[in-house]
């Protein structure tokens, strides 16, 4: 059965930036995108690399949608697994190299002011 977990208040977690909290043994990665809040596993499907650790960045596409031209996009969507390199979109936990690969998602709430987890 799922529980929530209040793991922060949202002054801890201001726009563009992300924080790792435990919640029963699992690492989380806490992000805030554009006010908006996402969690996703600490933990990089290549070697379960500290993923969450990461940077956040935006992304270089060229593709037929881009002309065939470098664009950058999605910035501030990004995470940059800090061991090699592959990047997530934090809000979607899509893998940009591996666009069928996909971190599974924590549920978010926000209540209060508070940040609860809920797994
Ligand atoms: S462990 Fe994340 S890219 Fe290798």
């Amino acid at each position: 059965m799922k529980r929530e977990y209040a793991v922060a208040r949202i002054e801890d977690v201001p726009e563009g930036k992300h924080i790792v909290v435990e919640v029963r043994g699992r690492e989380i990665g806490v992000f805030n995108v554009g006010g908006r809040y996402y969690a996703l596993p600490n933990a990089c499907f290549h070697q379960n690399g500290p993923l969450c650790r990461g940077a956040i960045s935006g992304t270089v596409a060229c593709s037929a949608e881009t002309g065939w031209q470098r664009r950058w996009v999605q910035d501030g969507e990004i995470v940059v697994c800090p061991w090699h390199s592959l990047e997530f979109n934090v809000t979607t936990g899509q893998c940009i190299a591996y666009p069928d690969r996909r971190l599974p998602r924590v549920e978010v709430r926000v209540d209060d002011g508070q940040i609860r987890l809920v797994l």
